[in-house]
């Protein structure tokens, strides 16, 4: 990780880009347990690292009780990812609307592979200030949803893509389009990502895109076949905290609590 502070507060406030704060907030908070779920300690580091004002985003993301969203979310597409690249150890990484996630230091931490991560411009500016660019990892700075960017990406290996937290923010269309553009660019892969409930974009201002389960991305994307779809509350044995892995038990009896939140799995 590279020195110096990192200013924060000239980051445009779209409604969106904060949130990048939020779930490495989460994860920082979430290494400090004694028995983690993710334990990602280059989240403590690179919030170090941030000039904000992090007691009013914790008063917003409460992380007592959204740590373990976070870290469950996060650990399971960090599972899966190893899984598919021990299968597939010349497969290439695309790591859509990174944020300032350490998923390529948690799972590559040489910077052994091709690996590409992908946010708005202003994220990668930031991005680039606390991780150094090393090895075979590059950072682009585009908008997921620009044409052209992936042409530059090697075009004859699997890929493994991965989206956190960032579909919900996309329009439909805007999914679509990316998908039919990642699924006839490489010629084989997975793509992982988390999709909210219908009720969750009535209810969280800035989602806007839901999905009821994944055949609808099947419908959407007939390249892609769901392998898994894990509700958020699967994996409620792994929090190490008693009161909140009974609410999470609680939450897993209530189907639209347990959907709220999905990770999928597709290949194609
Ligand atoms: C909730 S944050 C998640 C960040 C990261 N995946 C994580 O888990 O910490 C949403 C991320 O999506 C990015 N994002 C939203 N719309 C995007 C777009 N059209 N193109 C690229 N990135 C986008 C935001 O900049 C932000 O980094």
């Amino acid at each position: 990780m590279k020195p110096g502070k990192v200013d924060f507060t000239a980051i445009p406030d779209d409604g969106v880009t904060w949130t990048l704060l939020g779930t490495l907030y989460l994860r920082a908070y979430e290494s400090h347990l004694p028995r983690p779920i993710l334990g990602d300690h280059y989240a403590v580091g690179a919030v170090e690292r941030i000039e904000y004002d992090f007691d009013k985003l914790k008063r917003r993301v409460k992380p007592s009780a959204n740590q373990f969203l976070v870290a469950l979310r996060a650990v399971q597409l960090d599972d899966w990812s190893r899984a598919f690249l021990e299968r597939e150890p010349e497969a290439v990484v695309v790591h859509l609307g990174c944020g300032l996630d350490s998923r390529m230091l948690r799972l590559d931490p040489r910077g052994a592979r091709r690996w590409f991560d992908v946010d708005r411009p202003h994220v990668i500016d930031l991005r680039r200030q606390i991780y150094p660019e090393q090895g075979d990892y590059t950072m682009i700075g585009t908008s997921v949803t620009d044409e052209g960017w992936l042409a530059d990406l090697p075009a004859d290996r699997p890929a493994l893509i991965v989206a956190e937290g960032l579909f919900p923010y996309l329009a439909e269309t805007e999914i679509r389009r990316l998908l039919r553009r990642l699924t006839d660019h490489f010629p084989s892969g997975e793509l992982l990502f988390d999709g909210v409930a219908p009720w969750m974009v009535r209810v969280s201002k800035p989602f806007v895109w839901s999905t009821r389960d994944g055949q609808d991305i099947e419908r959407m994307n007939p390249r892609l076949t769901l392998a898994e779809q894990v509700p958020i509350t699967a994996h409620r044995d792994r929090i190490p905290t008693r009161g909140y892995r009974a609410c999470y038990g609680f939450l897993n009896t209530i189907p639209a609590m347990r959907n709220s939140s999905v990770d999928y799995r597709f290949t194609f």
